[in-house]
């Protein structure tokens, strides 16, 4: 069953009713100032770090579902109504949300009224812009109030739930013509301010949230300001400050009168705050709000906009026989790594934005599926990142994306997380042809006294994995690797500890068979830099290295049908046919895989054999099986969840494309886009009142065999499963992959899938390649030509300054 649909021209998902199984979210915003909304217009506003600078108010888990947003009323007569559904949910004669790429439209009908909204972020300018449209589709004239409705957060969004004490006496507010200016802690500390305005005289304001509400039973369902079609004109002062300007529209039958509301985030210099004492200094204010006055500014301000993102999106484009890889490729999949690029795992309806920041691992993989869009952004990126490296090649596990300072409550050891930044340092170079970010000089720590060049970071990200060995020479695990929750040092036995960060978590014995696997993939790429920068002797030695570690996991994390998991804080197995659960998991043997270890050999057929028939399902690939079904004290978080969700026997999205890309490298087209489909949310969408979260994105985790609600989905939006399938489907199976020389055009595809053509812009060239299957074989590249002109291989070579390439590819 379906909730809308997808209007691929437009580049919208298109929702036909308010009621969602689950809010369906979008962003907003492309650098500094950030909107979620649903699809009932809830959501917040945050600028540049959604715990530090939160704009807007909101609660989480709270119910309701999806409390507070940026709302408008309508008062028309007795009826109130918003155009959003929420929160008067009064029933639409027509209801529609278009959630695009980076703006939201809603459309709302009630009695002859229609109201349509558009939200966006501008480029370039630290607000949203709400242009709100109300026309009279009716024959007789009509007398209505608009209301509009923000309540502002007190800045820290992390003190919100925890300091009020402090908090409900220190709001403040300043109102002058229609502008609402949010100055709490302004007098103080803060040099910024957040402001609310309209480009129409108001008939009346309310900043006081009691005022605006009334108390005892009313909330924003029914709030008494609208119910009496007559705002307060409050001044707030502690408690709860809010926005809401009040508008009387007269419109004759058929009219339509426009409104622009612009919330924003100003700055003004520590010196030159204000304009007398108490009153803020409102020139930056002035500035913003006068670029957005009229429909026309915001129109041409909407038309920069769609340019930008029609300009991005045509970095890698496809088109084939099949509709829903063309839609995915073209513009879902590539504008949710744009997202999950901008908010790592910070800010979304299942993460608080107040808790984990930036993620090492996680922003290094996001990279991944974003680094061709903007290489720019992703060297500053990389840079930010790698300066939260420490001396030894570990690294803080999270940071905050204002102060780009590590988190030290939870600190480092984490022993994958060194790879991931060869894998994004990596992944730029081979984008980007740009040397220079190797040279580049980057702190240790953010302690610029201990700056290095970057290639120096990558060789002790490398040497960490080489010196923190147990005792089947496989690397260290430390808190964890890539599953957070394979705890195998920490042995937790009270509630409150964290299973990640509690007691020795840093054991010298756990070993991880997957870094291993990662070691070798990552290694290689390493060298490859190694050699590229003249560094022939560091190359050979990563190599050897690599091949040691292949021989490594070929027995000692070997199982005889599979990958091994990893070696517990006893030495034993974990993810082997000796456990009594959790016998076989799904990490080790996709990434394994694709590096490329026992290809040779067979063991990469059988391992992926065994995934297919151990852990494959209807709805992905199960993370592991059996499913713990009691607590294993030496295992950690993983045997905590119940059977089936999240890390204990769920479906992790996230390493669905590890396999998948596995599939491709041993040949499997058939199988590796199977295993494409089964997450993709173009196919997805059929089933939503099972998957629940939206139809146009990935989430994290959907319910696995065991659980109750096999094939619902969670935590959509902010999943390392966007960047991976990206890398999949284009690098993969369309297998359009850069290298250092040039792309690479090595197919892997499924049967039936016929010819297709890609465009795709690397460095300053234009690649336009024509993929012919006169056979219909799943991989293999018989011929390829540039310009007309047989070439041998499949790398077109790069040319500098050159734009424009013609490819024709022969599968064969
Ligand atoms: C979450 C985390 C990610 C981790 C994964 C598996 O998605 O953000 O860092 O790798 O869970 O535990
Ligand atoms: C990852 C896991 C989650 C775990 C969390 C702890 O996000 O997916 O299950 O609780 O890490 O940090």
């Amino acid at each position: 069953m379906k909730f809308g649909y997808f209007d691929d021209d437009r580049r919208e998902y298109v929702i036909t009713t308010p009621e969602t199984p689950l809010p369906w979210i979008n962003y907003l915003g492309c650098s500094d100032f950030f909107s979620l909304i649903s699809n009932t217009m809830g959501g917040y506003s945050f600028y540049k770090d959604a715990k530090l600078l939160r704009i807007t108010r909101y609660r989480y888990n709270d119910v309701p579902l999806d409390i507070n947003g940026k709302y408008f009323y309508v008062k028309d007569g007795d009826t109130i109504w918003n155009p959003g559904f929420k929160p008067t949910q009064t029933p639409l004669d027509e209801y529609e949300c278009r959630h695009g790429i980076g703006y939201s439209r809603f459309t709302g009908k009630k009695n002859d009224v229609k109201a349509s909204v558009l939200s966006f972020v501008p480029l370039g300018d630290s607000c949203e812009i709400q242009r709100v449209t109300l026309t009279n589709e009716g024959s007789a004239a009509k007398d209505i109030q608009l209301f509009s409705y923000v309540e502002w957060c007190l800045w820290n969004a992390d003190e919100d739930p925890r300091n009020f004490q402090r908090n409900l006496s220190t709001g403040e507010i300043e109102v002058k013509g229609s502008t609402i200016y949010h100055k709490t802690e302004y007098r103080e500390r803060r040099n910024h301010f957040a402001i609310y305005s309209v480009n129409t005289e108001v008939d009346g304001f309310d900043t006081s949230r009691d005022e605006f509400m009334g108390s005892y039973n009313r909330g924003g369902a029914n709030p008494l300001a609208v119910e009496e079609g007559k705002a307060r004109n409050s001044m707030a002062s502690g408690w709860y400050p809010i926005a809401s300007h009040q508008i009387n529209v007269s419109l004759a039958a058929g009219e339509s009168k426009t409104f622009v509301f612009v919330l924003g985030y100003c700055e003004n210099p520590d010196d030159d705050k204000w304009e007398s004492y108490g009153v803020i200094n409102k020139k930056p204010a002035d500035a913003l709000l006068a670029k957005y006055q009229t429909t026309e500014d915001v129109d041409k301000a909407f038309d920069a906009l769609c340019t930008y993102w029609d300009e991005l999106l045509t970095k890698y484009t496809v088109q084939s026989s099949n509709d829903k890889v063309n839609r995915m490729v073209n513009i879902w999949n590539q504008y949710q790594c744009m997202v999950t690029f901008n908010m790592s795992r910070s800010a979304s309806y299942y993460e608080s934005g107040i808790g984990r920041g930036m993620g090492f691992r996680d922003s290094c993989q996001d990279l991944l599926g974003f680094v061709h869009l903007i290489p720019e952004r992703a060297r500053q990126r990389i840079i930010d990142i790698a300066s939260t490296q420490f001396e030894d090649g570990s690294a803080y596990h999270q940071y905050q994306p204002l102060t780009k300072k590590g988190n030290s409550d939870i600190g480092s050891g984490f022993n994958d997380d060194p790879l991931w930044l060869i894998a994004g340092t990596s992944a730029y170079v081979r984008e980007s042809g740009d040397t220079t970010i190797l040279d580049e000089m980057v702190p240790f720590d953010n302690d610029e006294s201990k700056a290095t060049p970057l290639m120096n970071h990558l060789k002790r990200s490398f040497d960490y994995i080489v010196t923190h060995r147990g005792p089947h020479n496989l690397p260290l695990i430390g808190r964890a690797d890539w599953n957070d929750c394979l705890n195998l040092n920490c042995h937790s036995l009270h509630p409150g500890e964290s299973f990640q960060t509690f007691g020795p978590s840093e054991g010298p014995v756990a070993e991880s068979v997957f870094i291993g696997g990662m070691f070798v993939k990552y290694g290689l790429e390493y060298a490859d830099l190694c050699e590229l920068m003249g560094d022939q002797a560091e190359a050979d030695r990563a190599k050897k290295e690599v091949e040691e570690m292949k021989k490594i996991l070929l027995t000692a994390g070997w199982d005889g049908d599979w990958f091994v998991r990893a070696y517990d804080s006893s030495s034993n197995k974990v993810g082997s046919k000796e456990c009594e659960e959790g016998q076989i998991y799904i990490e080790p043997q996709g990434f394994c895989v694709l590096a490329g270890v026992g290809v040779e050999t067979g063991e990469a057929i059988k391992a992926l054999d065994s995934v297919k028939e151990k852990l494959d399902t209807d709805y992905g690939i199960m993370i592991l099986q059996p499913a713990y079904t009691r607590y294993h004290e030496e295992l950690g978080e993983v045997s905590s969840y119940p059977p089936g969700y999240k890390e204990n026997a769920g479906i992790f999205c996230h390493n669905n494309p590890w396999v998948s890309i596995a599939e491709t490298v041993v040949g499997r087209g058939d199988r590796a886009f199977e295993i494409y489909k089964k997450t993709c949310p173009a196919y997805v969408e059929e089933f939503s009142e099972i998957h629940r979260t939206e139809p146009y994105v990935y989430s994290q985790m959907v319910a696995g065999r065991d659980a109750k609600f096999h094939g619902e989905g969670k935590n959509s939006w902010l999943t390392g499963t966007a960047a991976w399938t990206f890398v999949n489907i284009s690098q993969y199976i369309l297998g359009v992959y850069p290298t250092h020389k040039g792309l690479q055009i090595d197919p892997c595809v499924p049967d039936g899938f016929g010819d297709f053509t890609i465009t795709r812009k690397f460095r300053e060239g234009t690649y336009n390649i024509t993929v012919k299957n006169p056979n219909g074989v799943q991989k293999g590249v018989a011929r390829m030509t540039v310009d007309g002109q047989e070439v041998e291989g499949c790398i077109v070579p790069y040319e500098k300054g050159k734009e424009t390439y013609e490819v024709e590819i022969t599968m064969g």
